[in-house]
């Protein structure tokens, strides 16, 4: 889980130095890592390698990266697995002479026994990464007599694992390997330049001309010129070059302090963009293929996980279809339970996830079709699956996912509503009355941010000094207490759990005392009375109680609630991508509050591409 970035330029394309433009591209990387950064620049016949423990803006200004000239380079932002986060573990890592500098993002199973054969070799180690025995291979095949692309080759003929690489030879400087394998790679074809990076923003401000390489894909680029290579056979990659329609902007802060905070404002413009990309045809062959099964398995982790909730739900209580959704890394639970009658929707904003990735293709072993839902065009689960529909929430950088959770919900109701008018269960006029709804949630996400945000902000002084929190609703409102518990937890480091409201009672009121905050999602559904009942228990065992209200029960519960959230009368079906955003308003201020970073949570990283 860590950003990798090559640049390759022709001399003077950047009239800047090298070292100032790969320390930008890593910038819009860190979400992938940030326990430490490094570049290696290839001058004139030798590497130089600048690298150390901590975050970009603080080493780069150490090591003073801006000042770096050269042409071709390497970077790496760190999310460790291997060798905990220090100046030696850093990446790059080179061979013995300094001649070979090489990134990677993954883990290289077999490195151990590489590391003892290497070393009996005379090869002399500097780090305990995983990476470092790639370096000291290629330097292996190159004594002896491999051409450098050749000895490229050797290397990745010996290693295991996960990994997306890429290396810089001093006796090539103009002139960058890489190699994919479950780990995210994508290739910028740029004017005088070349890039090949963990992700698009990476380079966006250069291109966005992409070539998503494929597992098993290999090669390398020069400043006028991409070579794919796969079992040794060229790969055609004319027929695979795409125009990515994100701009550099989507992709900068734009005057916000975090990119989780731009995330939660661009919602509105998210959803219209993925309500405005609806294809008819895609999604009918996905309402056919999902009407001809048998049974729906939804699968997805973290944020997408509860999305898939969501989607359980309407799929379940308004259509009534035999569904199961389970987290992705579950999957082993279903392996003897399904069959070739059966579909599963596989939703990952990344499309990268190693957990929903692996899943996917163990489901279609057993002859599940799937169907991907993703933000990430080309991106792994979408090529591995029999269907996909895309969000278009526009590149998500903060590892809190906002917009891509809300646009995947819109997706999913969509979806649900088709599959209603198909199988009968809603008239074409309550079909007709919720698309018009789902039209109008970006004005009304517009809406209770600007009416909300102020009171969310001084809520949070109060959440941020509070250890615990509940999170309670029923029926669709509890994935939505899930991820606003989750969202809680990530970004501001306050244990937060989410419960049927119904359940708190049998266990989770323990814990209940004087102050203890309680969040309370209330939708216009049949649960009103009961979740009434519920804030009344917690109010008696004096809980902090907050509540996200409709309009039309403010009444009801005002004297109950310490804090009222006022949302729009909104159908419940719909609820989930308008409630969803007080509580991501509300992790967002309470992690600032508590002085941490919402942008980079400590220990963990945007996509995660390890089991
Ligand atoms: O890219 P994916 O949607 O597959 O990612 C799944 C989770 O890793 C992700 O939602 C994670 O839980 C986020 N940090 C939640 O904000």
């Amino acid at each position: 889980m860590c950003g990798i970035i090559g640049i390759t330029s022709i001399r003077g394309n950047f009239r800047e130095p090298i070292g100032k433009v790969i320390r930008r591209c890593l910038e819009r990387l860190e979400y992938r890592g940030y326990d430490s950064v490094g570049i290696a620049v290839i001058r004139g016949n030798r590497i130089e390698v600048r690298k150390g423990k901590g975050k970009i803006a603080e080493v780069s200004v150490r090591l003073n990266f801006d000042s770096v000239d050269g042409e071709t380079a390497i970077g790496h932002t760190r999310w460790a697995t291997h060798g905990k986060p220090s100046d030696e573990n850093a990446h790059p890592h080179t061979d013995c002479t300094g001649n070979i500098a090489v990134v990677h993002n993954g883990i290289i199973s077999n490195f151990l026994e590489l590391k003892e054969e290497l070393m009996r070799k005379g090869h002399v180690f500097r780090s305990e990464t995983d990476t470092e025995v790639v370096a000291h291979l290629i330097e292996e095949y190159l004594k002896m007599g491999y051409k450098p692309f050749d000895a490229f080759k050797a290397a990745l003929s010996r290693i295991q694992g996960a990994y997306a690489l890429v290396v810089a030879i001093a006796q090539e400087p103009n002139r960058l390997y890489f190699a994919r394998n479950t780990s995210p790679l994508i290739i910028g074809i740029g004017h005088g330049a070349n890039f090949v990076a963990s992700d698009i923003p990476a380079f966006l401000e250069f291109t966005n001309t992409v070539i998503v390489l494929r597992d098993g894909e290999y090669g390398y680029i020069e400043p006028g010129k991409v070579y794919v290579e796969k079992d040794g056979v060229p790969v055609n990659i004319e027929e695979r070059i795409r125009l990515i329609s994100w701009t550099p902007e989507m992709a900068s802060k734009e005057g916000y302090p975090h990119f989780m905070l731009k995330e939660i404002h661009e919602q509105p413009i998210a959803i219209a963009s993925t309500l405005a990309g609806i294809d008819e045809r895609e999604f009918n062959e996905v309402v056919n293929a999902i009407l001809n099964s048998r049974r729906v398995f939804i699968l997805g982790a973290g944020t997408s996980y509860h999305a898939g909730l969501v989607g359980d739900y309407l799929f379940t209580s308004m259509l009534g279809l035999d569904v199961h959704t389970f987290i992705s890394s579950e999957y082993r639970k279903y392996l003897n339970a399904v069959n070739d009658g059966d579909i599963a929707i596989a939703i990952s904003q990344s499309g990268e996830t190693i957990d929903t990735l692996v899943a996917v293709r163990a489901l279609k072993e057993r002859g599940v079709k799937v169907v991907a839902i993703s933000n990430v065009i080309d991106s792994a689960i979408p090529r591995e699956s029999n269907y996909t529909i895309y969000t278009r929430a526009g590149p998500e950088i903060g590892v809190a996912a906002t917009k891509t959770f809300t646009t995947q919900l819109v997706v999913l109701t969509v979806l649900a509503l088709k599959l209603g008018l198909a199988l009968g269960k809603i008239t074409s006029n309550e079909y007709r009355g919720m698309i018009d709804l789902l039209k109008k949630t970006p004005d009304l996400v517009q809406s209770v941010m600007t009416n909300l945000e102020g009171r969310v902000k001084a809520l949070s002084i109060y959440i941020s000094k509070r250890q615990s929190a509940y999170y309670l609703g029923r029926g669709i409102g509890v994935p939505l207490s899930m991820e606003g518990a989750l969202k809680l937890k990530e970004v501001a480091y306050i244990h937060a759990e989410a419960y049927p409201a119904g359940e708190s009672k049998h266990g989770p009121i323990a814990l209940v005392e004087e102050g203890y905050p309680v969040v309370f999602s209330i939708l216009d559904d049949d649960n009103v009375d009961a979740l009434l009942g519920n804030v009344m228990e917690m109010k008696a065992r004096d809980a902090y109680t907050i509540g996200l209200v409709p309009e039309k029960y403010v009444g009801k519960f005002r004297d109950l609630l310490n804090v009222t959230l006022e949302m729009p009368n909104i159908d419940y079906r719909v609820a989930p991508i308008v409630y969803v955003v007080p509580m991501q308003l509300l992790a967002y201020y309470t992690a600032v509050a508590r002085g941490y970073d919402p942008d980079r949570p400590r220990n963990l990283a945007k996509t995660v591409t390890v089991e």
